[in-house]
């Protein structure tokens, strides 16, 4: 697992989520003990959508609905509003529903105890509303695969658990807000790859310990070393994804977290040299530079030469590239 095999596609958070969540996904419910009113939202719900998919758990004590997901599903226009009245719902999760459009409906506000929220792979549009603001007790916000649009919003950072976000694959545009820099300390993904971002990446983003941090595939101008620098009380590999972007500034002088695991630079404007002390890192799986405007020497050693992927740079050499003359 060097190479392509590593891909953002395999390693997507989405399908950590899926293999570390608690939710047993894809699989029929047990007969549960719900209340009649849920129960009959329940019917509701299941009558619009045509799926096979169709999960739910019901909390043993209260017997409300707490957790809904509807997978490989087909429905005619919007969410039903019969999920607004699911008001015990902590997790709610739509996945790969062909035919739904339309914005994200306003009920979704009232489900105040929402901690996962996902919508992946469907055709809904618009912005992210404002209401979600209300959705204080969120932890996952999952948003990738869609047609949303519009400026990502300031107050997200206002959520205050949240810990992984997801707006990849969406229509995004505008530049990351200043306020991104506010979110809470536990924060460990953001994912907002394949949008239309552009400007610079806050230094304030530079604070957090993060797992994933993907941007990947956006028009994302100027410094991102403060992403890559060390912040020493991050545990677990750590996987970066800028590529595909306009980022330029000197790599010479970034000092790489020692858990460093994925690295994608590629297809940016950086310039200067390689440090050595990428030769240091013991769990390196992964480093893309290629199509940037480094020079120099290659540093030998470590896992740089099993893990790195150089052409299509300045004048970069030596190993796994032609020797330097
Ligand atoms: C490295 O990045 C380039 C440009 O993004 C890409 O075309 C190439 O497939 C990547 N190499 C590997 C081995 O993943
Ligand atoms: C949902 O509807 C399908 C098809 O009508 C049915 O087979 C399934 O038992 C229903 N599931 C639930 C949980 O009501
Ligand atoms: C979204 O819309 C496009 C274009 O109409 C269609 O090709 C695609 O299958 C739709 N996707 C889903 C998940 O419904
Ligand atoms: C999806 O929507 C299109 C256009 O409204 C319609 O022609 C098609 O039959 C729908 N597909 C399904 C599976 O309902
Ligand atoms: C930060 O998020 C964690 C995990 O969701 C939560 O336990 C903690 O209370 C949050 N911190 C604040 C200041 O809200
Ligand atoms: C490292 O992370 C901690 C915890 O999030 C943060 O308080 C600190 O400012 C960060 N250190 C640096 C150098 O950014
Ligand atoms: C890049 O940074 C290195 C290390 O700080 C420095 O020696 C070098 O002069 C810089 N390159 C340029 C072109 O400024």
């Amino acid at each position: 697992m060097t190479d392509q095999s590593v891909s953002v596609t395999v390693l997507h958070p989405l399908l950590l989520l899926l293999i570390s969540s608690s939710l047993p996904l894809l699989v029929f419910s047990d007969a549960q003990i719900c209340t009649p009113h849920d129960q009959r939202l329940l019917q509701t719900i299941n009558k619009s959508f045509d799926t096979q998919w169709f999960d739910y758990r019901c909390d043993p004590t209260t017997k409300r609905v707490t957790q809904l997901s509807i997978s490989q599903a087909t429905i005619s226009g919007g969410i039903p509003p019969a999920i607004g009245k699911l008001s015990s719902l902590e997790s709610l999760n739509l996945f790969v529903v062909n035919n739904l459009t339309g914005p994200i409906p306003s009920f979704i506000g009232k489900l105040r105890n929402l901690k996962q929220f996902t919508i992946y792979s469907t055709n809904i549009s618009g912005p992210i509303p404002a209401f979600l603001s209300r959705l204080t007790k969120l932890e996952g916000l999952h948003l990738s695969n869609n047609q949303l649009s519009g400026p990502l919003p300031a107050f997200l950072s206002d959520l205050p658990k949240l810990i992984w976000i997801n707006l990849d694959n969406n229509r995004f545009s505008g530049s990351i807000p200043h306020s991104f820099g506010k979110f809470n300390d536990s924060l460990t993904v953001l994912d907002l790859s394949y949008n239309q971002l552009s400007g610079k990446i806050p230094e304030s983003l530079g604070r957090f310990n993060f797992q994933m941090i993907y941007l990947s595939n956006n028009k994302l101008v100027g410094d991102a070393s403060m992403l890559i620098k060390a912040n020493e009380t991050v545990e677990g590999g750590i996987r970066i994804d800028l590529s595909g972007n306009l980022l330029n500034f000197n790599l010479s002088k970034v000092s790489f977290h020692r858990n460093l695991m994925y690295l994608d630079l590629s297809r940016n404007r950086i310039w200067g040299t390689i440090p050595n002390q990428i030769t240091e890192l013991s769990f390196l799986d992964y480093f893309n530079v290629s199509y940037n405007r480094l020079c120099g020497k290659i540093p030998f050693g470590g896992r740089v030469q099993i893990a790195g992927v150089f052409d299509h740079n300045q004048c970069l050499c030596g190993s796994p590239l032609p020797e330097c003359k």
